[in-house]
């Protein structure tokens, strides 16, 4: 109990002193986070890669919580992409149930915190009990206004961007739009994310250097951070960490 008490206050504390580092002012105000590293957390431990997955949904919770503290507005987390179908189905239909396993135990909290839950991705295809609990969070959680906390759930940017061009060519030959007023900002009204600001910072761990297919338009002038954390050994002070490097960073968007 004494213990347990210790660490409470030691971690309301360093929350405390950590927060008073960052600036309130510069908070990004969309984190775009590709977890990953699950399956090496595992294999490093003899556990099944499933089991990294697990351990991957418990880091959500924190890093839900500490994003709705520091007054992030959109976290958006690629949980699941439309190429990890080729994973074998054990391990795919496990990551199919975490979106429900999160939710059965979360949902009240979220709600109680404020949170909006929403996905961008082909929810069609998703199996009915991950649709039936990611709809049923999206219909509860519609009218809060605090942090959007978005699944990237069966996404993939290139597929996005080529319906997005169809949806423009239907829109042009039919005399919706006219194909002089296509540029950045029309295109973007495209995409899945048409109602979300551009991510301010990318996170990924685990010490892969590249973007996988996530939100190649959205990214364009986001601040990237690397760390070789795998994703289930990430904490608030990982967290902490990619923000406090971003509010040194200049963003020029081209400029100079
Ligand atoms: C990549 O690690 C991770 C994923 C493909 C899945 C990420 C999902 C979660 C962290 C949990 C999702 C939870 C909810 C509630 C939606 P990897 O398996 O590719 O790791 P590896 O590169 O070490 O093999």
């Amino acid at each position: 109990m004494l213990n347990k008490l210790k660490k409470q206050k030691k971690s309301i504390q360093s929350d405390t002193h950590s927060y008073q580092e960052l600036s309130a002012e510069n908070i990004p105000k969309h984190i775009a986070i590709i977890m990953d590293g699950n399956g090496r957390w595992a294999k490093k431990r003899g556990l099944p890669r499933v089991a990294g997955h697990r351990e991957g949904m418990n880091v959500i919770r924190k890093i839900v919580k500490y994003s709705n503290r520091l007054g992030v507005n959109i976290l958006t987390l690629y949980a699941f992409s439309t190429e990890n179908w080729k994973r074998p189905k054990t391990e795919v239909d496990f990551l199919m149930r975490l979106p429900e396993r999160f939710l059965n135990v979360e949902l009240p909290t979220l709600i109680e915190e404020n949170v909006v839950v929403r996905v961008t991705g082909e929810k069609e295809n998703l199996p009915q009990y991950t649709k039936r609990a990611v709809e049923k969070a999206i219909e509860e959680t519609k009218h809060n206004d605090g942090l959007v906390l978005n699944f990237a759930l069966n996404y993939g940017s290139r597929s996005e961007i080529i319906d997005g061009i169809k949806s423009v060519i239907k829109d042009v030959e039919g005399g919706k739009m006219a194909i002089e007023d296509l540029n950045d900002s029309t295109f973007s009204r495209y995409l899945m994310t048409a109602d979300l600001d551009d991510p301010d910072l990318l996170i990924r761990t685990s010490g892969e250097l590249r973007l996988s297919n996530f939100m190649l338009w959205q990214l364009a002038y986001s601040e990237f951070w690397f760390t070789e954390v795998l994703w289930p050994d990430f904490k608030e002070e990982h967290f902490e960490e990619a923000i406090r490097v971003y509010q040194k960073r200049q963003r020029r968007y081209g400029g100079v």
